[in-house]
């Protein structure tokens, strides 16, 4: 027996094996069915633990890029602001070797986002996806968000044309699932249906929000952390689904990224209530005035803009985005993988010991290079 109910304006089905799925004729017209999000109540997960030991692809990275960009590829690299967001063209992500992957690995640390055109990363199915994003670490599992079937390591989203989007929501800049332990660090988004324009994301370059603020204020900051969670969102979009409990964590409001030792500002408008040790009036003073300096400087703002075939990553460390929903009407269809990083830290020196080695000796392999 189905039982049918609705959740915003989509219609989903509980099967017999209790999972929640599109109905059969969404699998019929979508263009990637086996992406389809689904909810199954069976796959549930513990707490996610400290998981020591992370150590960042790119620490590995020749800073020459001679396999990501090698000579004899016809590559084109485009830097989409000075300092933040490259696009690139003619390197095709699914045939990359490690080598090159442990280079896009320092390109995003470097540039923060980097838009690749014309893939066939999205025609290569679950499987082949799932490994390509091992490559970078542990994958995460998001609490309640749709994933396709059996694999819940990927966060799909999925509009119908008659979903509502509320445009107002534009101001939700954020650093994806920041609630967790062990937050993410390469994140890789990718379009299998959307519409011809509209739905861009919107990202932010926190690391120079956070090199132009005074050496006072930067003095203010430190050693300051912030309070994530999901604990009311769960509540509100979980809708009685959860794979992993609800989590809180806190943070450091500044931290330092291992690849380039660079400091940016780690937080999210939606999921960060709030600075441990201050009065609540004092934590907004200083959270309320990071959001305006964010949304002030646009000149660290840039749009990624969706194509077919294009696949955007970024590292969740070092910039916050939003989506712009401004594509009522029109079906979109995604799907992120996100890679989990370090526990944030704020300090090179609180960094593990083969991290800060491994980070010093990249770092005298780009003075050579530069
Ligand atoms: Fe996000």
């Amino acid at each position: 027996l189905n039982i049918q109910f609705i959740e915003g304006m989509v219609n989903y089905v509980k099967g017999t094996d209790g999972v929640k799925r599109h109905p059969e004729e969404d699998y019929k017209s979508a263009k990637y069915p086996e992406w389809l999000p689904t909810w199954d109540p069976t796959e549930t997960f513990p707490a996610q633990p400290e998981n020591k030991g992370f150590v960042d692809r790119g620490l590995f990275a020749d800073p020459t890029y001679s396999n990501l960009f090698s000579n004899d590829s016809k590559f084109e690299r485009i830097d989409l602001t000075p300092n933040f967001g490259t696009e690139v063209r003619s390197v095709q992500l699914s045939q990359l070797n490690n080598s090159a992957k442990d280079e896009l690995a320092l390109l995003l640390a470097e540039r923060g986002v980097v838009v690749f055109r014309n893939q066939d990363l999205q025609d290569k199915g679950l499987e082949f996806n799932k490994q390509f994003g091992e490559y970078f670490g542990p994958l995460h599992i998001h609490s309640f968000s749709g994933a396709p079937e059996k694999y819940p390591q990927f966060h799909i989203v999925h509009r119908s044309p008659d979903d509502k989007v509320n445009p107002k929501k534009v101001t939700s800049l954020h650093t994806d699932v920041n609630w967790e332990v062990q937050t993410p660090g390469v994140t890789i988004f990718a379009i299998l249906e959307g519409p011809s324009t509209g739905g861009d994301t919107l990202f932010v370059d926190s690391q120079t929000v956070y090199e132009r603020l005074s050496p006072r204020f930067k003095k203010l900051l430190e050693g300051l952390s912030a309070v994530h969670s999901n604990v009311i969102a769960s509540n509100v979009n979980g809708n009685g689904f959860l794979r992993t409990p609800p989590a809180a964590n806190s943070h450091p409001l500044v931290r330092i990224h291992p690849v380039t030792q660079k400091k940016a500002i780690y937080f999210s408008y939606k999921f960060t209530e709030e600075l441990e040790g201050l009065d609540r009036e004092e934590s907004e003073l200083i959270l309320g005035f990071l959001r305006q300096r964010i949304l002030a400087q646009p000149d660290l703002h840039l749009r990624a803009r969706w194509e077919l075939g294009t696949v955007v990553l970024w590292d969740n460390r070092r910039c916050l985005h939003t989506p712009i929903l401004d594509f009522e009407g029109s079906a979109r269809h995604c799907y992120r993988i996100t890679t989990l990083a370090e526990t944030p830290v704020e300090k090179f020196e609180d960094l593990e010991d083969h991290v800060k080695e491994l980070s010093l000796k990249l770092q005298e392999r780009l003075n050579i290079s530069n």
